[in-house]
C-alpha cells in the first residue's frame, strides 16, 4: 500500500483528527506491513491559493504555456503527480465553519485539473480520471452533529464526497470524531471513532 497522509489540523499535539488518524495508520501498518507513507502536512506547509497566473496556466495547453505559467503551475503538477503515485489517501481534518479548512480546499483547487484528474466528454460532461484509489477521511468537529437536527449543516462530508467523485474517486470512507469541545462529548467521541476504526474492513 502506498499511502498519502494529508494532515490539516494546526493543533499538532492535542488534535482529535490527528490522534484518531494515527490510530488508523497503525492499523493499516499492521494489516499491510509493506505500507509506505508520504506525509503532506498542510498545517505546517500551507498551500498558496490559486492566483491569476496559475489559473491562466491551467487554462493554457501545457505545450503553449509561457515560462512564467509553467513555473506557476509547477506546484499543482507536483501535487497531482503525488496524488496519482499513491493508492490510498488518509486525510485527517477538522471541520471549520461547517466545511473544509481553506488549506484543504486549496489542495482540491490544485489537484482538480482538467486533462490530469478530470476530462470533458464530447458532450461536455466532466469525467474523473483518477481510478483505483481509496480514501479514508478522519474528520473532527466540536459540536456533536450526528443524529441531531443540525446534522444537515455538515458541508464537509458532502463536499469531500462530491469533490472526490468528480475526479473519479468513489471509494471514500469517513471516520467521524463527533463532538470534541465539551469534555463529556469528547470523552465519548474519541473512543467511538477509535472503535469504528477497529470495525473497518481495511
Ligand atoms: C476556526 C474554527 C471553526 C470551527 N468550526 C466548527 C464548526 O463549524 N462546527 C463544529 O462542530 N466545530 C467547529 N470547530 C471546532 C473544531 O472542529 C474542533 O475543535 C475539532 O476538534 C478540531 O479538530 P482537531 O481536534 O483535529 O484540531 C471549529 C474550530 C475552529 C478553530
Amino acid at each position: 500500500m502506498k499511502l498519502l497522509h494529508i494532515k490539516v489540523s494546526p493543533n499538532l499535539t492535542g488534535s482529535a483528527s490527528r490522534i484518531v488518524a494515527s490510530h488508523l495508520l497503525a492499523k493499516l501498518q499492521q494489516r499491510y506491513p509493506a505500507l509506505t507513507e508520504t506525509v503532506l502536512d498542510l498545517a505546517q506547509q500551507p498551500l498558496p491559493h490559486l492566483d491569476a497566473l496559475t489559473v491562466s496556466a491551467f487554462l493554457t495547453k501545457p505545450e503553449l504555456r509561457t515560462e512564467a505559467q509553467l513555473k506557476a503551475a509547477a506546484l499543482s503538477e507536483q501535487l497531482v503527480d503525488q496524488l496519482l503515485a499513491h493508492d490510498t489517501l488518509l486525510i485527517s481534518s477538522p471541520m471549520w465553519n461547517l466545511g473544509l479548512p481553506s488549506v484543504l480546499k486549496a489542495w482540491f483547487d490544485h489537484i482538480t485539473r482538467a486533462g490530469r484528474t478530470f476530462a470533458f466528454t464530447a458532450e461536455g460532461e466532466k469525467v474523473g480520471l483518477v481510478s483505483n484509489k481509496q480514501v479514508l477521511v478522519v474528520m473532527a468537529n466540536g459540536t456533536p452533529l450526528l443524529g441531531r437536527p443540525t446534522e444537515a449543516d455538515d458541508q464537509f462530508t458532502p463536499y469531500m464526497t462530491t469533490a472526490l467523485r468528480y475526479i473519479g474517486i468513489t471509494d471514500v470512507r469517513f471516520i467521524r470524531v463527533d463532538g470534541t469541545h465539551h469534555p463529556q462529548t469528547r470523552a465519548a467521541a474519541v473512543p467511538e471513532a477509535l472503535a469504528a476504526i477497529d470495525f473497518l474492513q481495511l
